[in-house]
């Protein structure tokens, strides 16, 4: 039975893909290589996109890799060659080496990873370069080396920097740089397993709830987590309470899974008794503690797809991928729990004319909207994907 119980509406106002923030605020590195896609793109139909999308795909041939985050829409994700969370992405980026281009369809912060991990021939496309991601920009270089200094000062054991893959090359390079990791939402037990074997205390930046959650999941107490405001002198903390800490979280939070409650999930149960809720650990500890699971969006979606028929599942994600798993799943009841959707506004910035007018543009051996780190930010942030890459996936 499909039931989608909470459908995208096509009107719904946070599905934004044309009036944008400031580019700086959402893009700041690749500003100087912004072009605007010609207005002519901005008003194909549908069909007509499919049409050139697919010549421009057959023209490309091997040539191309099309890579599609979780999060995409259908109208996307149907033209990728391989979809994923942001750990297979970078794996897939890392390891398809054949292609001459790779277009990303994601936001900012996963392009920058590819090209960091591709090899350097590849050219590593992001068809909409406004596609961002609101909690990366909640940590930037100057705040983190503030708080860095400040935390050394302070605390005398060795302090391991671990940067969650949702934030800027600049800050993956400082974490490489000083002994730490990148992690994703699926490694994130295995990172903290290895950083704790390396120092006794870990800053964690930027979303504070993967970083508790996974914290409370390996036995840290709250009282020896504290968090860490930058716009604060200290991060708003006592050097007591900074001495007392073994993690230390920024600030930074994400705004869609932000939108569940426990109290949603309640009222899912009591709706569907044998319902099991699976969410996503951006979501707040209440959440993470009220639900049956958590994990990254590739473990909601084999999750989902390899249970039983019949099965009943409550999710607390991004709606794109909510109402995709119920589409593939026809013969379960896969529902959001939350009655007004939000779709990851910036996710969504990658429309199919974009993706068509840079298809189009690489046919004429133009290439638009390349995303390149430079060599010395590269190469540090390379050491810190790289162990990230070598850790197991746990969730
Ligand atoms: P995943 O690593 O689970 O795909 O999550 C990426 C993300 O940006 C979630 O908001």
């Amino acid at each position: 039975m499909l039931q989608t119980l909470v459908p995208v509406l096509p009107d719904t106002e946070c599905q934004t893909d044309y009036t944008l923030e400031p580019l700086d605020q959402v893009a700041p590195p690749a500003r100087k290589k912004w072009q605007p896609i010609p207005d002519d793109y901005l008003h194909l139909p549908g069909p007509e996109l499919d049409r050139r999308i697919a010549a421009a795909k057959a023209a490309l041939g091997s040539k191309l890799v099309i890579l599609g985050h979780h999060y995409q829409r259908d109208e996307i994700i149907k033209w990728a060659d391989y979809r994923g969370d942001s750990f297979k992405l970078s794996q897939l980026a890392a390891d398809r080496k054949e292609a001459e281009y790779i277009v990303f369809c994601g936001v900012h912060f996963m392009a920058e990873s590819a090209d960091i991990l591709s090899a350097p021939s590849q050219k590593v496309i992001l068809p909409n370069l406004a596609a961002g991601c609101s909690m990366a920009d909640m940590a930037n270089i100057d705040d983190v080396e503030e708080c860095w200094q400040a935390l050394t000062e302070t605390i005398e054991d060795t302090i391991i920097p671990i940067t969650y893959m949702n934030s800027a090359a600049n800050l993956k390079a400082f974490v490489g740089r000083n002994g730490g990791i990148v992690c994703t939402s699926s490694n994130a037990v295995a990172v903290y397993e290895w950083a704790f074997q390396q120092g006794k205390r870990l800053l964690f930046f930027p979303d504070q709830h993967l970083g508790r959650n996974t914290g409370l999941k390996f036995g840290v107490p709250l009282n020896e987590m504290v968090v860490w405001d930058p716009t604060k002198p200290r991060g708003g903390n006592s050097p007591e309470a900074l001495r007392g800490a073994r993690i230390v979280l920024w600030q930074g939070w994400c705004s869609t899974h932000l939108r569940f409650t426990a109290g949603q999930i309640a009222a899912a149960r009591q709706r569907f008794p044998g319902a099991r809720i699976v969410v996503h650990p951006e979501c707040t500890m209440e959440v993470v503690q009220a639900a049956d699971e958590n994990g990254s969006t590739e473990y909601i979606n084999k999750r989902i797809s390899e249970s039983p028929p019949g099965s009943i599942w409550g999710v607390g994600t991004e709606i794109n991928l909510v109402n995709r798993i119920a589409r593939e799943n026809p013969d379960k009841t896969v529902f959001c729990l939350d009655p007004i959707v939000c779709p990851c506004s910036t996710m969504y910035r990658i429309h199919p004319a974009y993706l068509c007018w840079v298809l189009e543009g690489l046919v004429e051996g133009k290439v638009v909207n390349q995303i390149v780190v430079d060599d010395e930010t590269a190469r540090w942030a390379r050491v810190a994907l790289e162990r990230m890459l070598s850790m197991r996936r746990t969730s």
